[in-house]
C-alpha cells in the first residue's frame, strides 16, 4: 500500500487461517480504504503496522514485506 511517500508491504497470508487476503476481484482494502480486509473471515488490519484490530485473529499481525521508494517508484527488497 502507498500513502504519499509512505509505503507498507505485507505477505499476502492471513495469520488466522493462512488464506490470501484479497477478495475474488483482487481488492485488499475496505470500501473506505482505511484498513486491510481479509476476505475469508473478515479480519481487519491497520495499514501502517499490519495489526488486526478485529476479527478472529485480533491482536495478531501480518508479516512485513520489505518495500521502499526509489525515485518515486515502489521497490521490494
Ligand atoms: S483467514 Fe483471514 S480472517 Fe480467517
Amino acid at each position: 500500500m502507498r500513502r504519499g511517500d509512505q509505503v507498507f508491504g505485507y505477505v499476502d497470508i492471513c495469520p488466522h487461517a493462512g488464506s490470501p487476503l484479497a477478495n475474488p476481484v483482487g481488492r485488499f482494502l475496505t470500501r473506505e480504504g482505511d484498513l486491510i480486509l481479509c476476505a475469508a473471515h473478515g479480519a481487519l488490519f491497520r495499514i501502517d503496522d499490519g495489526v488486526a484490530t478485529s476479527g478472529p485473529c485480533a491482536g495478531q499481525r501480518l508479516e512485513r514485506w520489505d518495500v521502499g521508494l526509489v525515485d518515486g517508484q515502489v521497490v521490494t527488497a
